[in-house]
Formats: C-alpha cells, sequence, structure tokens
C-alpha cells in the first residue's frame, strides 16, 4: 500500500473513534515529529526569511510592536524567531486546538538557551513554561474571539489552507472591523495536496483530480485542505475589504517532474476554468493592508 493510502487510513480510524480518544491519539503520533527541533527550526527559519523580506519591501519592522499569530500549531518556534530577532512586544497565538505541551516546550527553551544562546523571560508557574511574551490561547476559534488592542501584525504559517473557505470570510471580516487602518495582514500559504510531502509518487496536484463529494469522503478532520486556488484567496481577501500590498507564489517550470506529474491528472472540471498559472501557485506568500477608500 502507497505511504500517503497508509497516513489516510490511520486519519480515518482515528476519525471514527470517539473525538476525545481520537485526538489523544492524533497527538501521540504527531507529538513525534516535533521531537527533532532543529529540523523544525531550519524550516521556521526559512519562513522567517521570508517574512522578513516581504515587511523589509513595505519598510515594516516590528520592534516592540504586538502581533497575533493564527493557528499556533505544536511549538512556538516562529514567534521565538521574531522574539530574538525583530525585539517584538508580546505575540498572542490561538489555536483551535490545544497542540502545545510542557514536555516540548521545555524542549524547545533548553535549545535556544544552548544552541541559539537565548533565554527568554518565563512566566510565573506556566503549565507549558512558555516565556512571558507569549499569550496561548488553545481550543479558541480566532474568529469567536475578542481581539487584543493595539496590534501591528496578524500572520499566519501554514495555515489558511486548512481553514473552512467561510471561516476565511469571516476571519478577515472581523479584522477588517477590529484592526486598525496601520495593520497588516500577512499570510504564509501551502496549496498544495500535502499528501505528496511524503508521497513521491503522488502529484503536488493530485487532489485536484476529485469532486468536492470525493475529497470529502478522502479527508479528516486530522488533514482537512480547502484546496483553494490562488484567486479563491485573491478573491475573499478582496469581498472582507483587503488590499492586496504584496504577493509572491511558486511558479512550476514546464520541463520539471513537477510539471510533469500534474499534466498527468484529469482534473476536476471544478478546476478547469482556472489558468495553469492560477493552479499551480505554490507557496502563496501574501501581505494584506484594510482598503483605504471602503
Ligand atoms: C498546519 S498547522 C500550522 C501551525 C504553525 N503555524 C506552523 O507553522 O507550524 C495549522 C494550525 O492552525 C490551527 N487552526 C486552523 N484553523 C484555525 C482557526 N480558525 N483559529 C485558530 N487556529 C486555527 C490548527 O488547529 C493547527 O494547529
Amino acid at each position: 500500500m502507497k505511504f500517503h493510502k497508509k497516513k489516510s487510513l490511520v486519519f480515518k480510524t482515528l476519525n471514527v473513534l470517539p473525538s476525545s480518544l481520537g485526538y489523544y491519539l492524533y497527538h501521540i503520533i504527531q507529538k513525534r515529529s516535533f521531537k527533532n527541533i532543529s529540523k523544525n527550526i531550519i524550516a521556521n527559519k526559512n519562513s522567517r526569511s521570508v517574512i522578513k523580506h516581504i515587511l523589509n519591501s513595505v519598510n515594516f519592522n516590528l520592534t516592540n510592536k504586538s502581533i497575533i499569530e493564527i493557528g499556533s500549531g505544536w511549538l512556538p518556534l516562529m514567534p521565538y524567531l521574531l522574539k530574538a530577532e525583530e525585539l517584538c512586544k508580546t505575540i498572542y497565538t490561538y489555536d483551535l486546538n490545544s497542540h502545545y505541551n510542557l514536555e516540548n516546550i521545555t524542549r524547545l527553551n533548553h535549545y535556544f538557551k544552548t544552541e541559539e544562546n537565548i533565554s527568554f523571560k518565563k512566566r510565573q508557574s506556566d503549565k507549558y513554561n512558555l516565556p512571558e511574551f507569549i499569550e496561548y490561547y488553545p481550543n479558541t476559534n480566532i474568529i469567536d474571539t475578542d481581539l487584543p488592542k493595539d496590534i501591528s501584525l496578524v500572520y499566519s504559517r501554514f495555515v489558511l489552507e486548512h481553514v473552512k473557505p467561510s471561516d476565511i470570510l469571516k476571519m478577515h471580516q472581523k479584522f477588517y472591523s477590529e484592526i486598525s487602518n496601520d495593520t497588516y495582514v500577512l499570510h504564509l500559504i501551502s496549496p498544495s495536496d500535502h499528501r505528496a510531502y511524503s508521497d513521491s509518487s503522488l502529484s503536488y496536484y493530485d487532489f485536484l483530480k476529485y469532486s468536492k463529494k470525493e475529497w470529502n469522503s478522502i479527508q479528516t478532520k486530522f488533514d482537512y485542505h480547502n484546496r483553494l486556488r490562488l484567486p479563491q484567496y485573491l478573491s475573499v481577501f478582496e469581498n472582507a475589504g483587503f488590499d492586496v500590498v504584496y504577493l509572491n507564489y511558486d511558479k512550476t517550470d514546464a520541463s520539471s517532474d513537477k510539471y510533469k506529474k500534474f499534466k498527468a491528472i484529469d482534473l476536476h472540471e471544478d478546476y478547469t476554468g482556472f489558468s495553469e498559472e492560477e493552479i499551480l501557485a505554490g507557496s502563496i506568500n501574501i501581505l494584506l493592508k484594510k482598503k483605504k477608500n471602503n
């Protein structure tokens, strides 16, 4: 059985268990992927460079500014990097789930102390051992919570592709009404079929051959992907009242193996109305600001 099928089978099995047991087992499996901090830190440092490049392009720096992170994930790697390198003030981080745990964060603190020579001031008797500059809100959908005031940047890394399109719209409508005109919203989006990351037999666009119904019978709440293409994201941001200040995405060389695998796919009719560039747009990095005359 191919690796992505085995993985899907594991998620499907967890999905039919009572939710608390399913999540408990899912956590045990996922926790292992975050044992290798140095591997995860390399990937986050790459994203950090992308964020820095984008913010530099609009002459914006984060020193002493407060930030919202959508989708905390398993480890506060990006918040640690932003604090260490940009000296930002507070980072408020929200997650639908509760993935942080004491063991991994204690290991992360040790890693920063020994490998990066950085010790952050600790929060008093915090159950996760988090530093003072991080305010963690687990089990919180950012759509349903009051946002803190005085926020200069809202960002997400590899989150939006896992959010229902209707929630992406609600989220940005909320940002539109609650953040200041000067606040930037930055997203790093990975619109590819994530199963291809661990199974090279699959195209990064494989999931575009399925109808909505077929795809919903393959994915579960543990590996949900909305499959939105670039113009669909742009239209949601526009509808919520945002201008695109910066946009960059990967293009695919027609001589590459990636392109050949894409061409071998029989796209579902839901995707045939897009141009090839719109379909193939990968690693979408986008900076938004509220429209001036709205
Ligand atoms: C793939 S993880 C990425 C985590 C982290 N940003 C990173 O770069 O490793 C996506 C995370 O977003 C969270 N998430 C999805 N929708 C959300 C929402 N509406 N509000 C807050 N968190 C959300 C998920 O629970 C998950 O932990």
